[in-house]
């Protein structure tokens, strides 16, 4: 069904309540994507003259990232083999509530383990040209499905964590944001006012996504000019469904991705490289083009 315009049936992309999930491929072939489709193959990393040409004139645009973006940070991504202590766990069976409440101190000390990694690493040339791309339109959406916060700390500003931020803390029981607690050598440790255990403020497998960034999300990639996927397998709902509806609602899809992913045959343009490579080029060509 993909690429085929008419009355076939489409996913709710978008709806309150909305869940984190993995679909099947048979799943995603319901998704129906209007509008017109060309794959551009891009060995030589040159930005093709039609997106260029858009980019020129675009008053918005959205950007919406994954874990490949933090990739060279030395952040590994979530599909990515875990390496040492932790090479055999997958992470789509530590990151839900069921695993928190089979394993408390497995999950915590997981996340120590990667807020560690996160707060050792620094921002990547992808980041940095992000944070500069913003400055150049009049309206422009990051929004991410990292928790790294790094999109932050490169500069950028107007952000949408989709899948909260791996350096905040949240009470279990209340949900209510915790910045300090006393070390009593419990692990997890408790909450300091109702004594329930405080876990990463992330959004795990099976829980529901955040409405205000889900919403702001859909508008975002609903109501722009050009919409860039970088660095994200799509394979994680919902938010693998906004470059869908960014093309269904008329914008120039471009996919920055090393390895082809679902989405990668209807993007208009599919840049086949590392983002740390291909967005300080597309900062260097837009800047040119956009001088007047
Ligand atoms: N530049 C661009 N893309 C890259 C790079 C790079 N240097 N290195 C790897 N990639 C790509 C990979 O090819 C892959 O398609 O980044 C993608 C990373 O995919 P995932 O690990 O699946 O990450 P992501 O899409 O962000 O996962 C979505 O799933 O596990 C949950 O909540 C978690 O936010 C995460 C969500």
């Amino acid at each position: 069904m993909v690429g085929h315009q008419g009355s076939a049936p489409c996913i709710p992309v978008w709806k309150t309540g909305v869940f984190l999930s993995t679909l099947m491929p048979g799943e995603m072939e319901l998704i129906v994507v209007v509008g017109c489709f060309k794959r551009r193959n891009n060995p030589d990393m040159t930005i093709p003259a039609e997106l260029l040409q858009r980019l020129a004139v675009a008053k918005s645009v959205t950007v919406l990232t994954g874990a490949g973006i933090s990739a060279e940070s030395g952040v590994p991504t979530f599909r990515d083999a875990q390496t040492g202590l932790w090479a055999k766990f997958s992470p789509e069976e530590l990151a839900t509530p069921r695993a928190f409440r089979r394993d408390p101190r497995l999950v915590w000390e997981w996340y120590e383990w990667r807020r560690k990694l996160v707060v050792d690493a620094m921002p990547n040339p992808a980041h940095l040209a992000l944070a500069e791309i913003e400055r150049l339109f009049q309206r422009f959406h990051l929004i991410t499905q990292n928790v790294d916060g790094l999109h932050q700390r490169a500069g950028s500003r107007n952000i949408i964590e989709l899948h909260g931020n791996i350096t905040r803390t949240k009470c279990s029981e209340e949900g209510t944001i915790v910045s300090s607690w006393k070390d009593t050598g419990d692990v997890p440790p408790k909450c300091p006012a109702c004594g329930g255990l405080l876990r990463p403020d992330v959004v795990w497998f099976e829980e529901p996504m955040p409405e205000e960034e889900m919403q702001l999300a859909m508008t975002a990639s609903t109501h722009c000019d050009v919409f860039f996927s970088i660095g994200t397998s799509t394979v994680v709902y919902p938010a693998a469904a906004l470059p869908s509806e960014a093309l269904r609602s008329g914008a120039m899809v471009v996919e920055i991705n090393p390895q082809p992913t679902p989405f990668t045959p209807q993007a208009h343009f599919a840049l086949a490289g590392a983002a740390g490579v291909v967005l300080p080029k597309l900062v260097r060509v837009i800047s040119a083009s956009r001088r007047f």
